[in-house]
């Protein structure tokens, strides 16, 4: 597997976590899976040890093209059979941030990933005899596997099962034409069936041409992308190859979310005492976030802040829903200008709103765990994490009905008695200030909410069956698999 993140060493967002779980979850099931990513600056190190040498990352045409890349593997690992590669290559990845930092996004992301790629599969090729039986590549970053193996290394590595996971169509990894030849790709590929769009490089769209299987994470959103409301602009490109796409719904880490055993909450609970549970949880939160306590509903978010998370559409609905008693916890981060009107509104709102700017995993637990309702307003989702973390802690949510929200949130109805959650069309304020209305009543019916919170805490969304798919897609394609 290539991954520019893994939860356990750096990550940003929801790739992280899925990489980091899934591979986790097959080597337990006896798969070998080796996971390869960069050693950045930011990179949590855990021990240990060096490859004795470094693996050759050609990223040129040029005789002198070639890094040489130290191998770091992590010692120790839980997960039997996964083992964990950094690529130790200073001057590109030991930076203060993944993608970039303070200054700005990094210029040059796609040299640096191109490394990541072809390095990942020298690293694989000296681990096992024969080479790997299936490359795993996510997102745009990894996507330079994809057409280094099919066009560049030649017919061993041209026949290597590929499959090739979106997580996030809304990058692309589009380059100028010259990254042909500066990065090494195959010529061959610069034409539109494959890599070529409007006269430039798309990787996502190269890698989803040659790769044997692509996948997104929800089966909704692998129709969605289909589209042109989702598509992004390879819709066309996507639907052509849609008898090799399919959707494979994400799991999460049941173990690091549990109420019942985590160490960042004021205290645990289960089914049983999720109500004494969830009020202390509550009031802890209120104090550390200077929440004004009582005894009214808690709205939390926990958010990448992004366009594409909706969190914008809040907003209009701010003044209503606190008057009538909700208060509202946000934690996270992202635009500068989304950042401003979230801490803006909890400076309207003292008491009532809390705004953190911050990537801070076990707050964001402490969110779920507070929290009655939690809000996704997403514009789209391919499949989002949250709102099953949310539903783990007991946290009823408000999800737009898109993409994976769609697949794990089903509407409430019988009074809260069935289904999981209120639902509304993304981007639609009015649908969403219906849905706020909706959870303000089942509020205010407290059995029925509980009843509600403790079916969604039973609900199981281990990654037992994701990776069973998973294990059934490489064998589909890998003949070595069986
Ligand atoms: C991206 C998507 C999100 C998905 C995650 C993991 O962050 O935006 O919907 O859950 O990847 O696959």
């Amino acid at each position: 597997m290539i991954s520019s993140e893994v939860e356990c060493l750096a990550r940003t967002g929801g790739l992280g976590d899925v990489v980091d779980a899934l591979s986790t979850t097959l080597g337990r099931r006896d798969a070998s899976v080796i996971v390869v990513t960069p050693k950045y600056g930011t990179t949590r190190m855990p021990p240990t040890t060096r490859w004795p040498s470094a693996v050759p990352a050609r990223h040129g045409w040029a005789p002198h093209d070639v890094r040489d890349v130290g191998v770091l593997e992590v010692t120790g690992d839980l997960a039997r059979h996964r083992r964990l590669c950094l690529l130790d290559d200073p001057p590109l990845f030991d930076r203060g941030g993944i993608y970039g930092d303070a200054r700005g996004t990094f210029g040059d992301n796609d040299l640096r990933f191109a490394v990541l790629s072809r390095a990942a599969l020298e690293v694989a090729g000296r681990a096992w005899d024969g080479g790997p039986d299936v490359i795993h590549a996510h997102d745009w970053h990894a996507a330079f596997a994809v057409l280094y193996a099919r066009l560049t290394m030649g017919v061993a590595w041209s026949q290597v099962p590929v499959v090739f996971t979106l997580h996030n169509i809304a990058f692309q990894g589009v380059l100028g034409a010259d990254a042909i030849d500066r990065l090494a790709i195959g010529r061959e590929a610069f034409v539109p069936e494959v890599l070529e769009q409007m006269g430039r490089v798309n990787l996502v769209k190269g890698a989803t041409a040659l790769a044997d299987r692509i996948t997104t994470v929800s089966p909704t959103h692998a129709r969605e992308i289909c589209t042109p409301a989702f598509g992004f602009g390879l819709d066309g490109h996507l639907t052509a190859h849609a008898h090799r796409l399919t959707g494979i719904l994400n799991g999460i880490d049941v173990e690091r979310f549990d109420p019942r055993a985590d160490g960042a909450l004021a205290r645990v609970y289960d089914e049983r005492t999720l109500r004494v549970g969830k009020d202390r949880c509550k009031q802890a939160l209120s104090e550390e976030l200077g929440l004004t306590p009582g005894s009214g509903p808690l709205f939390g978010v926990v958010s990448r802040l992004t366009w594409q998370k909706g969190i914008d559409l809040l907003e209009p609905l701010v003044h209503d829903l606190v008057g009538r008693g909700a208060r509202l916890a946000v934690v996270g981060q992202g635009d500068p200008t989304l950042e401003r009107a979230l801490l803006d509104l909890a400076a309207r709102f003292p008491g009532r709103v809390a705004t953190r700017i911050a990537f801070d995993p076990p707050l964001s637990r402490r969110v779920y765990a507070a929290s009655d309702f939690f809000l996704v307003p997403s514009r789209f989702e391919p499949c989002g994490l949250t709102q099953m973390y949310a539903m783990r802690y007991g946290a009823i949510p408000i999800v737009a009905d898109v993409g994976g929200l769609h697949d794990t949130v089903t509407p409430l109805t019988d009074g809260g008695e069935t289904g999981s959650g209120f639902v509304f069309s993304s981007g639609d304020v009015v649908g969403l200030g219906r849905a706020l209305g909706d959870a303000l009543e089942l509020f205010d019916a407290p059995e029925a909410r509980e009843r509600a919170a403790r079916r969604l805490m039973q609900r199981d969304f281990s990654w037992d069956e994701p990776a069973r798919q998973y294990e059934a897609l490489y064998a589909a394609i890998a003949p070595r698999i069986s």
